[in-house]
């Protein structure tokens, strides 16, 4: 889409009085003196989701193991009761989504639940630029089948360190490709991929695959009735802002709900049977047959209250504003910041972007911190990002002016010089 923006604080404000988005902000603790820039690491707490925690607390303090029994089970049930509750982000069938583990264990799941190497067909194919866990997972997973990740995982690499090519992920298909991991966004640059291309190209060669939407998910509407994937793994701390590490998302596709999963647990089990407790386990035939142990119900409670907001804002909405926002911080970054050194390194297309700005410096490191000092929370990335993520919900047209006006100033000052290079332990 074509944006036309203007410069100006009053500008900014006039935009904020025209979002339908405005009164959302209230529900989170945003804090009067700060920009959070930083939705894509960890989302802000909201008030919805602080009150279904403190209700599931209540919950326990008053019904101790009851808790399990009461509101028809709704405790019991939460991996598929909220699973339920987040398939219409993707569009995907209520069943065919549960709320499980980590990402990281949710990739060892999709992975040992599809990868069937033979002789022939054995690689795993991913690229250079995915969260490295996705790739520790990956690496592993061929290990525990006897095979070096040397020659069984097959990587596609960028030709500029920032983006991936389409085209060169669909010619590594190839006949000796088993199963394909790939995230659904770059966390360093934004880049969206193809993700119905892709799966289809990949589906045409009988090949299995898995995307992790851990960038996306909140941020970007999939469609995965048109999309058709094999299996999905994402985190609910950032755009979701389902709280620090809470309990992440897994989707399965329903046409092999008739499989076993690769790591069984008996919540994986039928429900009726569970607590009939058999040593033969019986699959339950939907994405909670993927289950495995007892769910962190404290924690997933923070994702089923911040549910409410999405729900009644709904995706097409937050897309569009998000798309607004990153557009209007590209335009001031174009108008006044390019000529004090920094470049844009995510794509500019709006079908090829998601949430966040990737705002380049030779100096990005110590210009987070500086802008940390200024109540600005951006983050780091390696080498050389300054990472921009104002989540629609919660962050103003007047927060992205106020941001470039701090930038702006701090690097004609070189203010970012007082600061040390030295990484700290979270960067
Ligand atoms: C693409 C991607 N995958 C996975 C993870 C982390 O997964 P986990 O929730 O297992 O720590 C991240 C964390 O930022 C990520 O960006």
């Amino acid at each position: 889409m074509e944006y036309q923006f203007h410069p100006g604080m009053d500008y900014a404000k006039e935009l904020d009085k025209q979002d339908p988005l405005r009164e959302i902000r209230h529900r989170f603790y945003v804090k009067e003196n700060e920009i959070y820039m930083d939705g894509n690491s960890l989302g802000l707490c909201s008030k919805d989701a602080e009150k279904a925690v403190l209700k599931a607390l209540d919950v326990w303090k008053e019904h101790g193991i009851g808790i399990w029994n009461v509101e028809d089970s709704k405790y019991f049930l939460y991996p598929s009761y909220i699973g339920k509750r987040m398939a219409s982000l993707i569009h995907a069938e209520p069943d065919e989504v549960t709320i499980t583990n980590s990402v990281t264990i949710n990739i060892h799941q999709g992975i040992s639940t599809f990868y069937k190497p033979t002789k022939d067909r054995y690689k795993i194919l991913v690229d250079n630029l995915n969260f490295p866990t996705d790739r520790y997972a990956v690496d592993s997973q061929v290990r525990l089948h006897g095979y070096e990740p040397a020659d069984a995982v097959k990587v596609v690499e960028s030709q500029d360190g920032r983006m991936l090519s389409e085209d060169a992920i669909i010619d590594a298909m190839t006949k000796d490709v088993a199963l394909i991991v790939l995230p659904s966004l770059l966390y360093r640059s934004a880049q969206l991929l193809d993700m119905e291309r892709i799966t289809a190209e990949a589906h045409k060669r009988d090949i299995i695959i898995g995307w992790d939407l851990c960038h996306s998910i909140g941020a970007v509407y999939h469609d995965f009735q048109k999309i058709d994937p094999d299996f999905a793994v994402w985190c609910n701390y950032k755009y979701i802002s389902g709280g620090p590490g809470t309990t992440a998302g897994l989707y399965i596709n329903k046409k092999h709900f008739d499989k076993n999963p690769g790591l069984a647990g008996w919540h994986g089990n039928v429900k009726a049977t569970q607590f009939q407790l058999k040593h033969q386990y019986e699959h339950s035939n939907d994405a909670d047959g993927w289950l495995t142990g007892t769910p962190p119900i404290l924690s997933m409670a923070a994702i089923d209250g911040v549910l409410d907001i999405y729900e009644e804002v709904g995706m097409d909405k937050i897309r569009e504003k998000s798309l607004k926002l990153t557009a209007y911080l590209m335009y001031l970054i174009d108008e006044r910041l390019v000529k004090l050194g920094y470049r844009i390194g995510n794509p500019r297309e709006d079908m090829k972007r998601g949430g966040h700005v990737s705002l380049e410096h030779d100096e990005a490191y110590r210009i987070c911190q500086a802008l940390k000092k200024h109540g600005v929370i951006p983050d780091f990335r390696e080498p050389n990002v300054v990472r921009l993520a104002p989540v629609a919900l919660y962050v103003s047209y007047e927060d992205i002016h106020r941001f470039a006006d701090i930038l702006e100033e701090l690097t004609i000052n070189k203010e970012y010089e007082q600061f040390s290079n030295t990484r700290s332990l979270v960067v």
